[in-house]
């Protein structure tokens, strides 16, 4: 048996499946706590409580972690964690990114790195580290992301004399999740040790980053295979193929396709990340996606079926009305401040029909135009497989279409993250 985790920003996911077959036998699940600032103690927690209801892994002989990209965990030499992991939608590292942008400038970042930094990325949150808190800039020996800590303490590694003890040396990455960093480059497979120093202030011990077939131990003897980014796992565990773009509609909105070249985008909107296969995984993420059907949902007083009703009672174009979801700021375009904005009311046009379908448009439109800059880089795009909870929305399927221009195919409901990371450790058994 092999077991694959996904630890999301929301919630921990843990499958046990069938090393020969694939097949799912067990499943546990722990919620995360609310917020963009979390103690990363809280995630071992739900880790090891979604393990317990899945069941244990007494009966498995490997396991790998899909987790939530970008967030900084910065680890003192006893390996403690320094502060709370600020996340990939915390955007208070808004002016350190545009400051990270001017020093280095846009053209180089994006050639050395495959990135040009916003927030979301870690590389701003070590700069915003630096600017803001400088005490605990200067205690910072390590710095891994969500899913690297988490192999490294379920490895049995930790602060302090406990367990294996605080070995920093045995953090380890893989390629999706280096390549979210902003020092770290797809293209090279190498970290660019300059653009870190110059982010935090001085040179820190950054994980090793195995390849797709590499593993490490835990404890027990286990194979543990190298994780990978939330998106990269799901590519995975969806079956993605060069050709198939994956839309998914989850707390973020992203874009993403297997591509057998690396993209450099000075404009910042499409990310050259790394795959979890060996190749790359160009990607755009929105900040506002489900949350823009479950606001409207709750504004309209209605369930996530009825607004669904509503959207696909109203005609395309929903009489006018256009709802811009900027609710939580936006990420792709780069507008941390933006606010959300409803155009277009006329007493005709202000029906709960129309605002329950310029809610659906307007979340499809933030991702159609991700569609677009990945064409305009020349990924090939032959169709869209729409995945996460927003896809469960009949209107969002009977939708996409139209405002995309693509065959839409969604596959049935799954934990892709947890079953692209299962996926990586049957490889490795
Ligand atoms: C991708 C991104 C989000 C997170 C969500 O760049 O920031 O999709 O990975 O967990």
């Amino acid at each position: 048996l092999v077991m694959g985790i996904d630890s999301s920003t929301q919630s921990c996911k843990v499958v046990v499946v069938d090393g020969e077959s694939g097949r799912v036998l067990r499943e546990g699940r722990a919620p995360h706590p609310d917020g963009t600032s979390v103690d990363p103690e809280a995630w071992w927690v739900a880790l090891q409580r979604a393990i317990e209801l899945a069941g244990g892994m007494a009966d498995v002989a490997a396991w790998s972690i899909g987790g939530q990209q970008h967030g900084m965990v910065a680890l003192d030499e006893a390996g403690r964690v320094v502060r709370d992991a600020l996340l990939w939608n915390d955007t208070r590292s808004a002016a350190a990114a545009a400051d990270l942008v001017s020093e280095f400038g846009a053209d180089a970042l994006a050639e050395r790195t495959g990135l040009v930094p916003v927030a979301s990325f870690t590389i701003s949150k070590l700069r915003w580290l630096r600017d803001h808190e400088p005490a605990n800039a200067a205690l910072v020996a390590a710095v891994a992301l969500p899913h690297d800590w988490l192999t490294w303490r379920l490895r049995g590694f930790g602060p302090g004399d406990a367990g294996r003890g605080a070995v920093l040396d045995e953090l380890v990455t893989d390629r999706s999740d280096a390549s979210g960093t902003g020092y770290w480059s797809a293209a090279t497979g190498s970290y660019d040790r300059d653009l870190l120093v110059a982010a935090l202030g001085h040179d820190v011990l950054v994980p090793r980053v195995l390849g797709a077939d590499e593993f490490v131990l835990d404890a027990d003897g286990r194979r543990v295979a190298a994780g990978a980014g939330d998106n990269a796992a799901s590519a995975l565990g969806v079956g993605a193929g060069v050709g198939d773009v994956v839309v998914s509609i989850g707390t973020s909105g992203t874009v993403f396709a297997v591509s057998e070249n690396a993209v450099a985008d000075a404009s910042g909107i499409v990310a050259g990340f790394a795959s979890a296969d060996g190749h790359h995984l160009p990607l755009v993420c929105t900040l506002n996606a489900a949350r823009v059907l479950d606001v409207t949902a709750s504004l309209l007083g209605v369930d996530h079926d009825e607004l669904s009703r509503l959207a696909l009672s109203a005609d395309p174009g929903a009489g006018g009305l256009a709802l811009v979801p900027y609710f939580e700021g936006e990420r792709t375009p780069n507008l941390p401040d933006a606010t959300a904005s409803l155009s277009g009311m006329t007493l005709a046009s202000t029906t709960r029909e129309n605002l329950a379908r310029a809610a659906v448009e307007g979340l499809l439109s933030g991702l159609g135009a991700g569609l677009d800059a990945l064409r305009a880089h020349g990924v090939p795009l032959r169709r869209v497989l729409l995945v996460g909870g927003g896809a469960r929305s009949e209107a969002v399927q009977r939708i996409a279409p139209l405002v995309f221009g693509l065959e839409v195919e969604v596959p049935a409901p799954g934990e892709y993250v947890a079953l692209g990371a299962a996926e990586q450790a049957r490889r490795i058994l």
